[in-house]
């Protein structure tokens, strides 16, 4: 099958396996040319397919050999025609690349808000590991079903109190459209707080420190987005910001716990504006990211996954450079809130127009990267070639 990609809704319903691997080639490249550092030997990620997580791993298991256990939510390919998501081609092509570096891995694919996931997961440390000095959660879900009682709760991207008004990018004309963040209601407020907040992590540690797998020294952290006052309606301002806000006070009640038993530390980090799978769906963000790349390439600031993961765990997490705020996060997201780069992105965002998008913002680097993260628009992959989905679906993830 040749495989073009096929964009719907800023989804993309297509992804080139090929690309995908190019894509997770080039972060370890990254990582190895960057070089290793001493960092944790155990490590578990949840959402650790794509985005920031699958960064997480690569930089910790290129950059410091450590063995990654990895839960993620994703759809292999099904007969000739549909060709799994792009987290699926990075966790077979993730494992690849491991195997020839000759790491440890394992792959669980499933839903990590379930309990038979997490029994899953522990009794395979257990069994192999013994214990884990790292959890990392790095999840973005639209729905989380609880597994005390189950029901299932959906979240929304959503403003708190006013709608707010701006322009979201239609990835396949380029172009800026009008768009509209609505208002949420309570309930979604507080669903959205059960699907995005710290309720699950919690539940992720409470399990591992009560099989006995939390090693000395333990650490967990999980990623959060502060951004600035660009983005403060329709982040931290809205709905997934009360789950963030959440996913904090969680950070503090795990502290509590894990500092006192294993000497370790619940962090939470705040993140650069990338584009992810799960960042092109908050609506008006995508201006902004297009506006931030166009200001910080300009700088020569900007930073992709894995530059900010591997700056992250080398200097913050396991090294002595560790960037916090009043509040105790880590924040490699410094060089995004510098007052001149949001000055700059400020003034350009007030500007924006459809006549004048591609002069001042960076809306086609912003696009291309959407496209890589599903495989494609890399120039040393052939997409002419014929690519061979039942052939490439016999690859089993271990
Ligand atoms: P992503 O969409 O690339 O990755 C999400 C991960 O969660 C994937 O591995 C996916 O398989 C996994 N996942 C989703 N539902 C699951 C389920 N039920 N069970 C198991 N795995 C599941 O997203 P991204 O952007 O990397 O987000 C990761 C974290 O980083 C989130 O907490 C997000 O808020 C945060 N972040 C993202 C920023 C961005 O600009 N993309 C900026 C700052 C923070």
């Amino acid at each position: 099958m040749i495989i073009k990609p096929v964009v719907k809704n800023n989804i993309c319903v297509r992804v080139h396996p090929i690309g995908c691997k190019e894509n997770v080639r080039r972060q370890i490249d990254y990582v190895k040319e960057a070089g290793k550092f001493k960092g944790p030997e155990k490590v578990l990620i949840i959402g650790g397919s794509s985005g920031y997580g699958l960064a997480s791993r690569i930089a910790l298991g290129f950059g410091c050999g450590a063995s990654t256990i990895n839960v993620s939510f994703e759809l292999p390919p099904k007969g000739k025609s549909k060709t799994g998501t792009a987290g699926w081609w990075n966790n077979v092509f993730f494992q690849q690349f491991a195997r020839e570096e000759g790491l440890e891995f394992k792959d669980f694919v499933g839903d990590a808000f379930s309990k038979e996931m997490k029994d899953q997961v522990i009794s395979y440390i257990k069994d192999k590991y013994g214990k884990i000095d790292l959890l990392i959660y790095s999840l973005a879900s639209n729905r989380r079903t609880d597994p005390t009682d189950g029901t299932t709760y959906s979240s929304v991207l959503k403003s708190i109190g006013e709608e707010v008004r701006g322009y979201s990018i239609d990835i396949n004309s380029l172009n800026l459209k009008e768009e509209v963040m609505e208002a949420a209601t309570e309930e979604e407020i507080q669903d959205t707080i059960k699907v995005m907040g710290g309720e699950d992590w919690k539940m992720w540690v409470d399990m591992l420190e009560e099989e006995g797998v939390l090693a000395e020294g333990f650490k967990t952290i999980a990623y959060t987005y502060l951004g600035s006052k660009a983005t403060y309606p329709i982040y931290k301002d809205g709905t997934i910001g009360q789950a963030k806000k959440h996913l904090e006070k969680t950070a503090s009640i795990l502290q509590a716990s894990i500092g006192e038993k294993y000497h370790g530390e619940a962090l939470i980090s705040s993140s650069k504006a990338i584009v992810t799978k799960a960042s092109i769906y908050i609506p008006i963000f995508p201006v902004y990211g297009a506006v931030l790349y166009k200001v910080m390439k300009e700088a020569g600031t900007h930073e992709g996954e894995i530059e900010q993961k591997y700056r992250l765990f080398r200097d913050m997490i396991y090294g002595e450079n560790r960037i916090v705020d009043e509040n105790g996060r880590v924040r490699p997201d410094n060089l995004e809130l510098e007052e001149e780069i949001q000055n700059k992105v400020e003034s350009i965002l007030k500007d924006v127009t459809n006549e004048n998008v591609r002069d001042i913002t960076d809306i086609e680097g912003f696009v291309e990267d959407f496209m890589k993260i599903n495989g494609f628009e890399f120039d040393n992959v052939d997409y002419g070639e014929d690519v061979d989905l039942e052939e490439l679906a016999k690859i089993e993830l271990v």
